[in-house]
């Protein structure tokens, strides 16, 4: 059984082939349906580390203070084979395959845009990854929430990032990821306090709680991570990401990662916990309910590109005979995407179509 992303990745690119048939192209729609995956929390709790480890990949700049000024959309794209490139979308063409580079360009074009001072900028930076080892998704790092203005910064500063932040998780089909220090009093939460007003019921929250190697001596996270403390719909996640003194020593994401899972094996007010804490427990959570999101979904995208296919085929009957040579690979992406469909509801969704017929 192939994984449903897997078909849907499969199906994204089978419409890519539909792609050029004009304004009404199914493919940004199929794009917008699927989730968006957007850090929200305080100035350094966390946001970009944990969407690294989310990527597996070092390339986002991170440090204390105020790191990421602007909006950082990452679109994740699956290929077949080759190596891994990034390619930012202010720089068409352009292939990096040093992510290093890409990091250094990400605080480059944010220089550009609001100089080099403590200025954020709501304009976001596109960036894609292609690799085979992702799945399509989107990704958004946003600029950390604050409760005062520092120098440089104009005194509007604590509201604008808080519109531009809700701008980016009032979208229903955005994935919150709120981001709270283990180390601070969860009461005051800037994440869990916006996120509950886009999202009252918490069907699209999930709490990810940072820091907890550092918290005070003698004090544990348990009663937050056990649910006890503040309750949301799906289970808190705890992380140990790498530290400034790691980020300086280039402690690399494997041995990070490591030292994730030995941390919570071997502390004991954690050691029961361990099977559903960590980045990797993350990111498989999040694959999972996507899985379940565009599950969904599918009655909806299939009425969707059945209405394009429609029209190209009207299209296709206007013309008169396809006189195009790609209007065979069109008529080939047609017959693939309803093979797609075909799997997705036999393997996926019990072998029921929408309307109740069996297949
Ligand atoms: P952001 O401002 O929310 O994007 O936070 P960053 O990811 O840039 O991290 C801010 C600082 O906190 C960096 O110096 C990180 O090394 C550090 N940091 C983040 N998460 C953890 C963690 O779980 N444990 C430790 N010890 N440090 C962390
Ligand atoms: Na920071
Ligand atoms: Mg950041």
């Amino acid at each position: 059984m192939e994984s449903l992303i897997t078909l849907v990745n499969k199906l994204q690119r089978a419409c890519t082939a539909l792609g050029d048939h004009g304004e009404e192209s199914a493919l940004p729609t199929l794009w917008d349906s699927l989730p968006a995956i957007a850090v929200v929390g305080g100035q350094s709790s966390g946001k970009s580390s944990v969407l690294e480890s989310i990527v597996g990949k070092d390339f986002l700049p991170r440090g204390s203070g105020i790191v990421t000024r602007r909006p950082l959309v990452l679109q994740l794209h699956k290929i077949d084979e080759g190596r891994e490139y990034a390619e930012f979308m202010h720089l068409p063409r352009k292939k990096f395959t040093d992510f290093a580079l890409v990091r250094k360009e990400i605080q480059d074009e944010t220089d550009r845009e609001t100089g080099r001072t403590k200025q954020i900028s709501p304009v976001p930076i596109h960036l894609s990854i292609y690799s085979p080892n992702v799945v399509n998704l989107t990704l958004i790092d946003l600029p950390g929430l604050t409760k005062v203005a520092v120098e440089g910064q104009p005194d509007s500063i604590v509201q604008d990032i808080e519109n531009m932040v809700r701008s980016y998780i009032e979208k229903p089909n955005c994935i919150i990821l709120a981001i709270s220090p283990a180390n601070q009093d969860l009461a005051t939460s800037d994440a869990i306090k916006i996120a509950r007003e886009v999202d009252p019921k918490g069907e699209r929250t999930f709490g990810v709680l940072t820091k907890i190697d550092l918290m005070d001596k003698g004090t544990d996270a348990v009663d937050i991570l056990e649910g006890r403390a503040f309750r949301l719909q799906f289970p808190w996640i705890g992380v140990v990401n790498r530290s400034q003194a790691d980020i300086n020593k280039s402690v690399d994401m494997i041995a990070a990662r490591r030292r994730e899972r030995e941390y919570f094996a071997n502390t004991p007010e954690y050691r029961h916990l361990t099977h559903r804490m960590g980045s990797e427990h993350l990111g498989k959570m999040l694959s999972k309910h996507l899985e379940q999101v565009i599950k969904s979904r599918i009655p909806g995208i299939q009425s969707l590109i059945n209405k394009t296919i429609a029209e190209l085929e009207g299209e296709l009957n206007r013309l008169g005979k396809p006189i195009a040579a790609d209007a065979g690979g069109k008529l080939y992406a047609i017959m693939e995407i309803s093979r797609i469909f075909d799997q997705i509801y036999k393997e996926h969704l019990d072998g029921v179509r929408p309307g109740g017929e069996k297949i």
